[in-house]
């Protein structure tokens, strides 16, 4: 396995390679990352993965400067997993325009970024202020970059693979965007990189977030299609969990626009904090499909 950091270097790798299946991350991986990498393999002959916390995506509040950066046991996680090509690039290497503007005389950031469609101001847009545009953009860079035949997104983050769909439709990319399924702990957490901020009693009850959003499938299962009743409920249940919620939606999978009655397809949505006295909040995500047959 091949670990490179420039985008010069990899250009250089990927000649000789054919075939090209890509899973970009920002490490931190979990069991969840592997097997998307897994799903990479399977539809690919080459496994490139990118390892890149990007600054564009976090905003002023948010924890870009402590996300956790475990590049060595990322690398050894990959290695098993059969990677053929980890790439690690720095911020410079990703935007150099940035370093630039630094030290230009009116220090004006002059990078050129994504504007994705209003469905990125919603659900997880709503509160995270040009996340979308900032995942859009690296992703734009880093499908420039490797150029692979196919990508691998994870369900769990919804919007942003149904925002990536789109861009690779609108900007007419030769990418096949495939979608990894969720995987889970036991009593049903979603993995991700920042379960590990959560401690062992705030872990124990974090799956509450995925059972508030079953109840609404069930009830939906039933017959109940009054989404927005549901929804609340969901929030209120969450709330005097001691959840602060910032989110539960139930929407067409299709067009992520809110659910209506003559919907089959539909997804329910959820992003709430758990809050910690001494730890801070942890906001957690989660989403559930279902598809309604009669
Ligand atoms: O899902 C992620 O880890 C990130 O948003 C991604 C797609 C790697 C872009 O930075």
């Amino acid at each position: 396995m091949q670990i490179i950091h420039t985008v010069a270097e990899l250009r250089n790798s990927l000649k000789t390679r054919t075939n090209i299946g890509f899973v970009p991350t920002m490490g931190n991986l979990h069991a969840g990352h592997i097997a998307l990498v897994a799903l990479a393999k399977k539809h690919a002959k080459t496994a490139v993965v990118s390892i890149f916390v990007n600054p564009l995506q976090f905003s002023p509040t948010e924890d870009l400067s402590t996300y956790p950066r475990t590049l060595e046991a990322d690398c050894e996680k990959l290695k098993a997993a059969g990677c053929d090509i980890v790439f690690a690039p720095s911020a410079d290497e990703v935007y150099p325009q940035m370093t630039e503007s630094k030290s230009d005389d009116n220090h004006l950031n002059q990078t050129m970024t994504i504007d994705p469609p209003p469905i990125a101001n919603v659900l997880c847009g709503a509160t995270r202020l040009k996340h979308f545009a900032g995942v859009a953009t690296v992703v734009m860079k880093l499908f420039n970059m490797v150029q692979p035949d196919v990508a691998v997104f994870g369900k769990k983050d919804f919007q942003q693979l149904f925002i990536i769909k789109e861009m690779v439709r609108q900007f007419n990319l030769p990418i096949d965007i495939i979608a990894g399924e969720t995987m889970r702990e036991a009593h049903g957490l979603a993995l991700s990189s920042r379960n590990g901020y959560l401690t062992d009693a705030q872990r124990a009850t974090a799956s509450q977030l995925n059972s508030a959003l079953q109840g609404i499938v069930n009830q939906v299962k039933n017959g109940n299609k009054d989404f927005v009743q549901l929804e609340q409920q969901a929030s209120a249940q969450l709330t005097s969990q001691g959840w602060e919620v910032d989110y539960i939606s139930t929407r067409s999978s299709a067009t992520l626009q809110p659910a209506s009655a003559l919907d089959k397809n539909l997804i329910v949505l959820g992003a709430a904090k758990i809050i910690n006295k001494t730890s801070g909040k942890t906001r957690l995500i989660d989403n559930i499909e279902l598809c309604l047959t009669a």
